[in-house]
């Protein structure tokens, strides 16, 4: 089982992959020689029961589509949504679906409402909408209304603080305790991740706290 996750977590040997993802927009997802150890980590952890073949899985920022691909070989089908051309790029010369959008301009109804499964590893933002939760709210659920009803997530936001938002320590707080509230009201389970958890998982950064939401695993 591990040695199966490990050869579909390749690092992107293709000078062809290497070359389209080096203009990506993020540095961490730059590096073709990226150490995919975290996806082995967390198929281990909370994957291995998952019937992949047949579902069709929306994976929120794909990256390198380490996750796809491993996905993939399980026979799934995985869309992407991003909006780094390099990453969308990537996407297409791997074969995978992509959607081409800004996460933060995701509408209500703009995404198919039939994936099995939610996938999202570091890229939804808390504090994208800044103080306000009724937006926060209203965007969390464009993702949650998009997965079937017996579909599972494991969605693991990115809750840095952008550069330019200025929002004390008490509106921080509410604005976690309303992306919480929002996953919890979908039936997810929340965790706030220990220091250990997030390396395991390749959840670590500069952030407010380390939360992981998961459903129906
Ligand atoms: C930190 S990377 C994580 C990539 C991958 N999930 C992983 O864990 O390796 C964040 C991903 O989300 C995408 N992303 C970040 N902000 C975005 C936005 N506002 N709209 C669309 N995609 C965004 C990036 O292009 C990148 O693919």
């Amino acid at each position: 089982m591990v040695a199966a996750i490990r050869s579909g977590c390749a690092m992107l040997t293709e000078p062809a992959e290497a070359a389209i993802i080096a203009r990506a927009m993020q540095a961490g997802v730059r590096d073709p020689k990226r150490s995919r150890r975290s996806f082995e980590h967390i198929f281990e952890d909370f994957l291995p029961e998952v019937e992949f073949s047949g579902q069709r899985l929306l994976d929120i920022g794909p990256g390198q589509y380490d996750f796809g691909v491993v996905a993939r070989e399980r026979g799934a089908t995985v869309v992407g949504i991003d909006r780094d051309p390099a990453v969308l790029e990537l996407g297409r010369h791997k074969g995978f679906e992509i959607i081409d959008t800004d996460l933060r301009e995701v509408t209500p109804g703009s995404l198919d409402d039939a994936y099995d499964g939610l996938f999202c590893k570091y890229s939804l933002n808390a504090f994208w909408f800044g103080a306000d939760l009724r937006r926060l709210r209203d965007h969390i659920n464009v993702f949650l209304d998009a997965l079937r009803p017996h579909g599972w997530a494991w969605i693991a936001p990115w809750n840095g603080v952008p550069k330019k938002l200025n929002l004390n320590d008490a509106q921080l707080d509410a604005v976690l305790e309303a992306q919480i509230d929002a996953f919890r009201a979908a039936g997810f389970a929340f965790r706030d991740l220990s220091a250990d958890d997030t390396r395991r998982y390749g959840v670590h950064g500069d952030t407010v706290n380390n939360a992981l939401f998961i459903r129906g695993l």
